[in-house]
């Protein structure tokens, strides 16, 4: 049984994989974290007060209990899962277990994204019923562990059973104690163009802090935190994740108690945030994903990695290869006619691409950054046939076409804005607070949520729309909707979140055959949210081959490379002046989505024919780097050489990949262990050569790098 209630102790163990989650119910039925670890047997823990209050003499013992659910004003001092204020203004919660039960499988949120169930078997859920009984606070706390991995997910669903309103100043999806403080934290850190660079650094006294109040989950820090041991490495040692599936404003935290014990916490940033709940309303937290490892970061990744591709992303391109694509931004950017889109396009047809992307530029008067966003048709200036006569000619080509947008901006010079000027962000007696020369829609009003599906629908019912880009290019500022009162201000940037999850629910559902893939300002909004609607993400704006070597490592702590853009642009790179070679540039690539951001009427003969080799070469990879098990090698952080592999379900076939940046004078080759793989077959390359499982996962395989900037694929497959 993956939930087994234990009455005697009052503890329910939810196990599966090879880990275990145990929470207890005490004499005066406060809910307690007991555990969360390798896999138990089933009644194995006992748990004693006196463990923790007997050595606290002066703090309260709420402060110091492992609860799982600390609230505010009670005693506990640190950031409160759950905080409300009363009608009176006093921010004071005391919750008790009022009952609790399991069921098979795994509800739905509503109107969240959330990792889900195709089967009842694949989970068990245990919902945990608490109440407040001075204020009539009811939760609901729904925790549901995965057979298979043992990943278990939190959300709380908070209803308002009183007679009075209650405003819910804080509310954490996930908040763990863990009883010891001899651990690092990783978390991804990044900014624009250098997004989710690996950061280790050691637990320490205090609070550490990692938050979005940028409106989107944000480049700067992924809604991640994990904790792990001091010797845990990518292959071996105890890692704790937690990741939000939310993607926008977020808080992860380590804050050790005067004990030194550390408690993990993931939600939404409680900082410019309240909601009011009237009596009989509900308000649901996003979920939080925790995931442990004994097995190192790779064994937390692959265990994120699966469930995110099989069962975070939704519909029918999940399973699907991927088209390999050609976007017309490092092509042409804003300088683009038809003609010249064509004959970037037809150049794509002849290099083996199967979708032309259209990035920004194509509608309103656009002609630069300045201006048009929310008017949502062709500019016939420069597409004489509109929309559908260039998707039609990109259909003759062979090619599905695809199409960019920015559906949440507004230009102020633009027909929306002249006609709904109150329809964005802003407040009302200041200045509109301008990036990139657009505002923000506020999609927490539902007139916008209408008008934005109106008019993203209409372009792809009419135009023979394949793919859509939906880009968000700024932060959040004056982030107070307008129409709402002053009450309920602080609930502006959930309610856009919500109102954008409704708009992308109806229209991905409305056009369920068309791929979309999120962007913000490349990799500013990667996040498990947006996954849920869209497989796959603009990785990031900077595409040069070698700084992508750290991003698409450091985004793989995380996410699968079914979810990674990546493509092959020209050189000197437009993000760093550097030059690499084609086959560098096509060799980091192939881990994700793989596509180009060039004109390849502009490549020279020959390398117009490496790119077709290169194109041939992904498509006969591509379910391999797709679906097969993603392990990370060499790390790109650590040394001058970087290397990772994909090895198929069945462990026969391997993608070795590794890349050299500067070239050390005087070193030894570099020698790559695999893992995962057969130690009792043989596995041969391509050019014959044959190397016994155990050899290569042993003794491994010395890497025929030479100079800067060189790379070595090589595809072994069981004999
Ligand atoms: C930011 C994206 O990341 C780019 O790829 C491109 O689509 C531009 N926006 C277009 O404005």
């Amino acid at each position: 049984m993956p939930i087994e209630t234990n009455h005697s102790a009052r503890t329910w163990t939810l196990s599966g994989g090879s880990t275990s989650y145990v929470l207890h119910q005490d004499e005066q039925d406060r809910l307690l974290h007991l555990y969360w670890g390798p896999r138990l047997g089933g009644n194995d823990l006992t748990y004693d007060p006196s463990d923790y209050i007997s050595f606290a003499s002066f703090d309260l013992p709420v402060s110091v209990l492992p609860s799982e659910l600390p609230v505010c004003g009670t005693g506990w001092f640190g950031t409160p899962a759950v905080g409300i204020r009363d009608a009176g203004g006093n921010e004071v919660a005391d919750l008790r277990v009022v009952s609790a039960e399991i069921h098979p499988g795994k509800p739905v949120l509503p109107g969240l994204p959330a990792v889900y169930t195709e089967k009842d078997e694949e989970a068990d859920s245990l919902s945990v019923h608490l109440e407040d009984v001075v204020s009539g606070l009811q939760i609901t706390a729904l925790f549901t562990v995965f057979s298979g991995s043992g990943a278990v997910t939190r959300s709380l669903t908070l209803k308002n059973a009183g007679r009075e309103p209650l405003t819910v100043t804080s509310l954490l999806s996930a908040s763990v104690p863990m009883w010891r403080s001899d651990l690092d934290l990783l978390h991804l850190n990044g900014a624009w163009a250098r997004e989710r660079r690996m950061i280790r650094t050691p637990v320490n006294k205090g609070e550490f802090r990692i938050a979005s109040a940028r409106g989107a989950s944000g480049h700067e820090e992924n809604p991640f935190l994990a904790l792990c041991e001091r010797n845990t490495d990518e292959f071996s040692g105890q890692v704790w994740g937690v990741s939000l599936v939310y993607s926008g404003r977020f808080l992860a935290s380590c804050r050790t108690d005067i004990f030194g014990h550390a408690r993990l916490s993931i939600g939404m940033n409680p900082d410019v945030f309240s909601w009011r709940l009237e009596p009989g309303e509900s308000l649901t937290s996003p979920e939080a994903v925790m995931v442990f490892s004994e097995a190192g970061f790779n064994g937390m990744s692959q265990t994120y990695h699966r469930l995110y591709r099989e069962r975070l992303a939704r519909g029918v391109w999940r399973d699907r290869p991927r088209p390999v694509l050609l976007n017309s931004w490092e092509s042409a950017y804003f300088d683009f006619d038809e003609k010249r889109l064509l004959s970037i396009a037809e150049k794509a047809a002849e290099i083996g691409a199967e979708l032309f992307v259209l990035d920004d530029g194509w509608f309103g008067k656009r002609n630069s950054d300045n201006c048009s966003l929310g008017d949502w048709t062709a500019n016939t200036e420069k597409l004489p046939g509109g929309l559908a006569g260039l998707s039609g000619k990109i259909h003759e080509l062979g090619l599905q076409f695809g199409l960019w947008f920015e559906p949440e901006m507004v230009s102020p010079d633009s027909s929306l804005y002249r006609s709904h000027p109150d329809w964005c962000l802003h407040v009302a007696s200041r200045p509109r607070t301008e990036a990139r020369q657009q505002l923000i829609l506020d999609l927490s009003r539902p007139e916008v949520q209408e008008y934005i599906i109106s008019a993203i629908s209409a372009v792809l019912a009419s135009s023979g729309i394949d793919y859509v880009k939906w880009d968000m290019n700024r932060n959040m500022t004056e982030a107070f909707s307008d129409v709402l009162p002053p009450e309920r201000k602080k609930e502006t940037q959930h309610r856009y979140m919500l109102g954008l999850y409704r708009i992308l629910e109806t229209i991905t559902s409305a056009f369920p055959e068309i791929l979309f893939e999120s962007c913000s300002g490349g990799g500013g909004r990667f996040d498990p949210g947006m996954l849920y609607y869209m497989p796959q993400t603009w990785t990031s704006d900077d595409t040069d081959a070698v700084e992508r070597l750290k991003i698409q490592y450091g985004t793989s702590i995380l996410y699968p490379s079914s979810a990674m853009g990546a493509h092959v642009s020209a050189v000197p790179n437009h993000q760093t002046g550097r030059t690499v070679s084609l086959k560098m540039r096509g060799n980091v690539a192939l881990g994700g989505n793989f596509g180009f951001e060039l004109d390849p009427g502009k490549l020279p003969q020959e390398e117009l024919e490496e790119a077709k080799a290169i194109v041939c070469r992904v498509k006969q990879l591509r379910n391999l780097t797709r679906e097969g098990t993603f392990w990370r090698l060499l790390s790109p952080f650590d040394g001058p050489v970087t290397a990772w592999a994909f090895v198929s379900e069945d462990l026969r076939t391997v993608l070795l990949c590794a890349y050299s940046v500067l070239s050390v004078p005087n070193s030894a080759p570099v020698r790559v262990r695999l893992r995962g793989i057969l130690p009792d077959v043989g596995y041969r390359t391509e050019d014959g050569l044959r190397f016994s499982g155990a050899a290569l996962l042993y003794q491994g395989i010395t890497l025929p790098l030479r100079g800067d900037f060189d790379s070595f694929v090589c595809l072994l497959k069981a004999d």
